[in-house]
């Protein structure tokens, strides 16, 4: 590992604006609605990026959080199983209009945290200023989506269906007690994605944040006490063994949902004694493919490649993680790459134009390096200068070129900046390296002929769940289903799918016999329930 201590700023080389007032010392949990204040032990906190003193170099400390073990854990179960009451409590019984009310409060006192808790994302995580920026607002918009979508479904849900002599309403009820985990690469965007959906639905949540990314939580987490009635959402912290294993380990947990390793999520799955009462919705890794024929059109399927190989340091599940190039154009591919790649600013996440900054994962340097060596052992090359150099929590990107299916490279997820290209000569190379995969998410075909991309769709499209032409996969727009084959997912995340995942469909029905047309008829004309009725919402 090389030390440039020039790299990282000197604290009076930040801009001001982008400084933190003071470290967060946060000792605060929500639990029953109070935010309960935490006298144990507390994790530090430091961002990925490094100060520059004149004597040394050492990553900026931007604060504290509480490490709460399994009492702390199961009084947010309590709170939560009161605040459910067995699907009789004020949230899951609340009219879907109401429930918009809460959600809405929220978000409007989560705007007013836009600025500490962009700052925050881009201090913890090293994500740019500007994709930090991007990350809220997203959020935001996917709140309100997300209330849009609720809407259209209760309207459709506001009526009364008839089918042979039976009398039926048909909506969709919570689940129960969910949990909710995020991944610490977008800590805000992902876990709201999975939060607001199951909140909105009427479950309770018990919350634990990522393993990076923590402290941006801390400034919503009145918006989120004074908005939704007590223990409806409870945030916990703390190292997940002590805290989730517990409470799956208790089969009280309705709904485990998660975005991040596979491995994780199957330990905490199987940690669940009643397997049928549990629901499972789960973001997991993957390994997309890039897939560039003969005749795709150069410059674009390279600024794609690098986009799709290198956004966000190319920590993204949905980042193309191995390139497939056609052997005819393979030099010329590789060489517009690295022109591409070394334009490219590395830098503070603050700094205009950056793209490749600091990473937060500590251990992720040696991880890649470990990867890179093993490649090279076996035959590839760093083909880019200064490839693969660490500095600290820096790593340069390393192009590995050719890379074979010996190298670890060719099968596990990187989530970092090594691009591993390969040749092929006939497209059955790809498609069997995308039948192998344990993986099934995404991937991207680039080419020109489209007699050829229809031959190679069908096939795809039952090998993953996105097939991106001429463009790098992502998740967005979040209207679109998002989901993955194998070991990248279980259940479909959408603005509507998400809707579907964290409820389930009920219904009271009756024959049409007088005496049921009479009660019916008493309780919607006296809207008597909450949910037989017929109500809509504008
Ligand atoms: O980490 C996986 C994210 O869902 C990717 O989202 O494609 O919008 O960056 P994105």
């Amino acid at each position: 590992m090389s030390q440039n201590k020039s790299f990282f700023p000197k604290e009076s080389e930040i801009p001001k604006e982008m400084l933190l007032a003071q470290p967060i010392e946060q000792k605060e949990y929500l639990v029953n609605g109070g935010l309960k204040i935490w006298e144990g032990a507390v994790q530090e906190v430091f961002s990925p990026v490094y100060i520059n003193t004149d004597s040394e170099i050492k990553r900026k400390r931007l604060g504290s959080i509480p490490i709460l073990g399994e009492k702390e854990s199961f009084e947010a179960l309590d709170a939560a199983k009161q605040a459910y009451d067995l699907g009789r409590g004020i949230w899951p019984t609340m009219p879907v209009k109401k429930r918009i009310e809460h959600m809405l409060k929220f978000t409007k006192m989560m705007k007013e945290q836009k600025s500490i808790v962009v700052k925050l994302l881009m201090w913890e995580i090293g994500k740019t200023y500007k994709d930090s920026e991007k990350e809220f607002d997203r959020t935001v918009e996917y709140i309100f989506d997300t209330i849009e979508a609720l809407k259209n479904l209760d309207r459709d849900n506001s009526r009364i269906e008839k089918k042979n002599e039976i009398y039926a309403q048909i909506r969709r009820g919570p689940l129960g007690i969910t949990v909710c985990m995020g991944p610490y690469n977008y800590p805000l965007n992902e876990t709201f994605a999975l939060l607001i959906p199951a909140l909105i639905m009427g479950n309770v949540v018990i919350f634990k944040p990522a393993k990076h990314g923590v402290l941006l939580i801390n400034p919503l987490l009145n918006a989120f006490k004074e908005s939704f009635p007590k223990g409806v959402i409870n945030i916990i912290y703390g190292p997940g063994k002590d805290t989730i294993a517990k409470l799956m380990e208790s089969g009280k947990i309705d709904v485990f949902s998660f975005i991040g390793s596979s491995k994780i999520a199957n330990v905490l799955k199987k940690a669940h004694p009643k397997p049928n009462r549990l629901r499972a919705v789960l973001g997991l890794e993957a390994k997309n493919p890039a897939i560039v024929l003969q005749d795709a059109d150069l410059e674009l399927s390279v600024n794609e490649c690098i986009l799709g190989s290198l956004s966000f340091n190319g920590q993204r599940c949905t980042a193309l993680k191995i390139i497939f190039v056609h052997e005819k154009i393979v030099d010329a591919f590789n060489a517009l790459y690295l022109e591409k790649l070394a334009k490219l600013k590395m830098g503070m996440p603050w700094e205009d134009g950056v793209m490749i900054t600091p990473l937060p994962e500590p251990d992720k340097p040696a991880y890649l390096k470990e990867l890179i060596d093993d490649a090279v052992n076996k035959g590839a090359k760093v083909i880019n200068k200064n490839g693969g150099e660490i500095n600290e929590s820096f790593v340069h990107p390393a192009v590995l070129y050719p890379v074979s299916s010996e190298m670890r490279i060719y099968h596990e997820e990187q989530f970092g900046p090594v691009i591993p290209i390969l040749s092929f000569k006939n497209i059955s190379e790809p498609i069997q390296y995308m039948v192998d995969s344990n993986y099934g998410q995404q991937v991207s075909i680039f080419g020109t002929n489209s007699q050829q991309l229809a031959e190679l769709i069908d096939p795809l499209v039952n090998q993953v769940c996105r097939v991106n032409i001429n463009c790098q996969c992502q998740r967005g727009p979040d209207m679109f289903p998002f989901n993955g084959r194998k070991d990248s997912a279980e259940g479909t995340l959408s603005v509507f799918d998400a809707l579907r995942v964290f409820s389930i469909r009920t219904m009271v029905a009756g024959k049409e016999i007088d005496v049921n047309k009479k009660i019916l008829t008493e309780i919607i004309e006296g809207r008597k329930s909450n949910f037989l009725s017929t109500d809509y919402i504008l």
